[in-house]
């Protein structure tokens, strides 16, 4: 059993002050952002991708273990075909021109979610981008895809029942975040305050943001803000 299963997913407390070893992002805003500009909402999708840029090299620099991101929900497939598809060719675009920096940087891809259903070929995409960067040791970019918790808790329970156990330990334990570091921090972009089916389990102790920056706008600045704002929670708790 993972360290975060055999504690619930609670994080270690003691010392105050650490920053967050676990953040995760809604990316949320990427509609509004174009809207606003009077551009077609791909356009915002497009400019959300070199948020995620900006944002998985800041978050190795500043030292993160792992940083999960919501790219696609089990819901999104509700979106126009157009959208689905355009975000299905910016996954690939994405994964082909900034693999090696990220494979060069020592970072880890790792997928959560249900990607039995992607396209042979996002799948062999996938599946490559995992190997090349599957020895590194740095930073796990976590890239949820077909992502939703209460279809990861199901699985997951599904997974703990045929092992004969069902408790809070055996589900967490079987969690698609298992071998990750507890969620430390869970970040939303956009204003919008609601959970959307993201990480609902493992942000049962997380610290959370809600920011009012569309996420194309997100940058190095805001992750470093949303650190300092975690240590300065964390110093307040670690008090008591
Ligand atoms: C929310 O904006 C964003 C998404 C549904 C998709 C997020 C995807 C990306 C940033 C690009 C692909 C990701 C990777 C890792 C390459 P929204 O469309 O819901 O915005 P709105 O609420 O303003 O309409």
């Amino acid at each position: 059993m993972s360290a975060a299963a055999a504690t619930g997913g609670k994080p270690a407390k003691g010392g105050g002050g650490h920053g967050p070893r676990h953040v995760a992002i809604i990316m949320d805003g990427n509609g509004r952002w174009a809207k606003r500009r009077h551009l077609p909402r791909v356009l915002g999708h497009q400019r959300g991708v070199e948020a995620v840029r900006r944002t998985v090299r800041a978050g190795a620099e500043l030292g993160l273990s792992a940083l999960t991101l919501y790219a696609f929900s089990t819901e999104n497939w509700r979106r126009p075909e157009d959208e689905v598809s355009a975000l299905m060719g910016l996954l690939k675009h994405f994964i082909l021109s900034d693999l090696e920096e990220f494979a060069r940087n020592n970072i880890r891809l790792k997928v959560i979610g249900d990607v039995s259903v992607f396209a042979p070929d996002i799948l062999a995409l996938i599946d490559h981008a995992l190997q090349r960067t599957a020895g590194n040791t740095g930073m796990i970019m976590v890239v949820a895809l077909n992502y939703g918790s209460q279809d990861e808790i199901a699985r997951a329970a599904r997974a703990a029942a045929a092992k004969g156990d069902i408790t809070a330990e055996t589900i967490a334990a079987e969690l698609d975040t298992a071998d990750l570091p507890p969620l430390d921090l869970l970040i939303r972009t956009s204003g919008e305050v609601r959970l959307s089916n993201f990480l609902m389990w493992q942000a049962a102790y997380a610290e959370m943001l809600f920011l009012d920056v569309l996420w194309p706008d997100f940058g190095r600045d805001h992750l470093e803000e949303a650190i300092a704002e975690f240590v300065r929670r964390e110093r307040r708790f670690g008090g008591r």
